[in-house]
């Protein structure tokens, strides 16, 4: 049945055989709910970019390491990234072997460094220093270095991650000292990779990026430097469209795709090159496959703005207040769309005059008690969250592909919070 503001959620089933309020009363409020049928559809979208057989989509974990979706992703012919031995670990939990993993890391010590070699994983570096450091720990072995193409994008400076104002990545014109390093170690120079940032909305920045590492792989190869190559990775960023109720239209993926496929399958052929190239999208496999429900707990008033206080502060959900981050926020009453919208900003219950999550937004007037849905929350949602002022962080419950939910994560309780203090 349609809600006061639920036209989204309605259009896809998201809660399948429940309601939000069903939800919430069962597990608790705060709470991440999941559908894996929008989930498997991300993944099947980009699996579809091109057929070559060496593409690949290897999901940047970082976005989501929930092992039940981990599985799911991994089910539909993903291989994934890992940053951290907690993402190695949880990957690993949730079935992916070594060959099905790439560990894209910076600014780590030797022992992660080892350790992820010793499981096996390609490692790929991003400064010089990094890739000597691999050398010594572990002479030898396989090799990936992460170049900075000098092209960057993203939906805020804090996620552009090429050009001149980043920490990431090797300039092209240090690949001397990289095979000087490189052949010092008797190491091998198993890939290439960039990332030039997170959420672009347009093909073109991430296709001229391609076009980049692909021709200094061609040089490498002409020049007979890059033989042991066997991984090109071209970085994710691939955008979602947050503004839903503006219909926001999406990111092209047929031209994406296209762009993709004939630049490989060209690159392969003139390079006699049989290996394997990825994208690496975090955000658009995991983010539109979830929704943030939450309470309205008091309404009030201040001066001129119109407030709805919730139990959505940044403890659950950081986006809207590190990134000036857009969600699309529904309204679960039980009662018929409302269309008479008034502006309110709905902020939550830390203590902190920052902690907002939507700005004067036009929306039906909230009340005590409704059930709110922020859209789109899936990638960097959960992950980020924290127990700032000591609240447990929330639930996370699947709706599963024949509509029934299932508990993925459950809530923390207060003796999770005080379960590492030793004294
Ligand atoms: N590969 C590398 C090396 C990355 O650093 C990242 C993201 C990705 C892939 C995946 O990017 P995606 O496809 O998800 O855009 N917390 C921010 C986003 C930070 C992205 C960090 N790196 C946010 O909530 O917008």
């Amino acid at each position: 049945m349609p809600d006061v503001r639920s036209s989204i959620t309605d259009a896809v089933h998201f809660y399948g055989s429940s309601t939000p309020r069903e939800l919430v009363r069962e597990y608790g409020s705060p709470l991440y709910v999941y559908n894996e049928t929008i989930l498997r559809t991300r993944c099947r979208e980009l699996l579809g970019l091109s057929s070559h057989p060496g593409f690949r989509v290897n999901y940047s974990a970082k976005a989501n390491t929930n092992p039940a979706l981990l599985r799911i992703i991994r089910e539909e012919g993903c291989v994934a990234d890992a940053m951290s031995p907690g993402e190695l670990y949880l990957n690993k939990m949730a079935g992916f072997t070594p060959d099905e993993l790439l560990y894209v890391c910076n600014n780590v010590p030797a022992e992660e460094l080892a350790a992820a070699v010793d499981a096996g994983l390609i490692v790929s570096v991003d400064s010089l220093a990094q890739l000597d450091l691999l050398g010594r720990t572990r002479p030898g072995c396989r090799a990936m270095v992460r170049l900075n193409p000098g092209i960057g994008a993203g939906h805020h400076q804090k996620v552009i991650t090429a050009g001149k104002k980043t920490k990431f990545g090797i300039s092209p014109a240090s690949l001397p000292e990289v095979f000087d390093i490189v052949n010092a170690h008797k190491m091998r120079l198993s890939g290439l990779n960039q990332h030039i940032g997170s959420l672009f909305m347009e093909p073109e920045g991430y296709l001229n990026a391609m076009d980049v590492l692909l021709g200094i792989a061609s040089r490498l190869r002409s020049e007979g430097r890059l033989n042991d190559l066997e991984i090109l990775d071209f970085g994710g960023g691939f955008g979602i469209p947050y503004h839903k109720y503006e219909n926001q239209p999406r990111l092209d993926l047929a031209a994406l795709g296209q762009g993709i496929h004939q630049r490989i399958s060209e690159w392969s052929a003139q390079n006699n090159y049989k290996g394997r190239f990825y994208v690496e999208p975090g955000r658009y496999i995991s983010a539109e496959c979830c929704v943030l429900l939450g309470t309205v707990t008091a309404t009030k008033s201040n001066a001129e703005t119109a407030y709805a206080g919730s139990d959505l502060g940044f403890n659950v959900l950081m986006r809207p207040v590190l990134y000036d981050a857009f969600h699309d926020i529904e309204i679960y009453r039980g009662t018929a769309p409302e269309s008479e919208t008034v502006a309110q900003t709905i902020v939550g219950n830390i203590c902190e005059s920052g902690d907002i999550l939507a700005h004067n937004r036009e929306l039906p007037r909230l009340k005590e008690n409704d059930i709110l849905g922020v859209l789109d929350a899936g990638a960097y949602g959960y992950v980020m969250a924290s127990t700032y002022n000591s609240r447990p962080r929330p639930a996370e419950v699947l709706i599963t592909k024949n509509g029934t939910p299932k508990l993925i994560r459950r809530r923390e309780t207060l003796e999770d919070l005080a379960a590492l203090f030793t004294d």
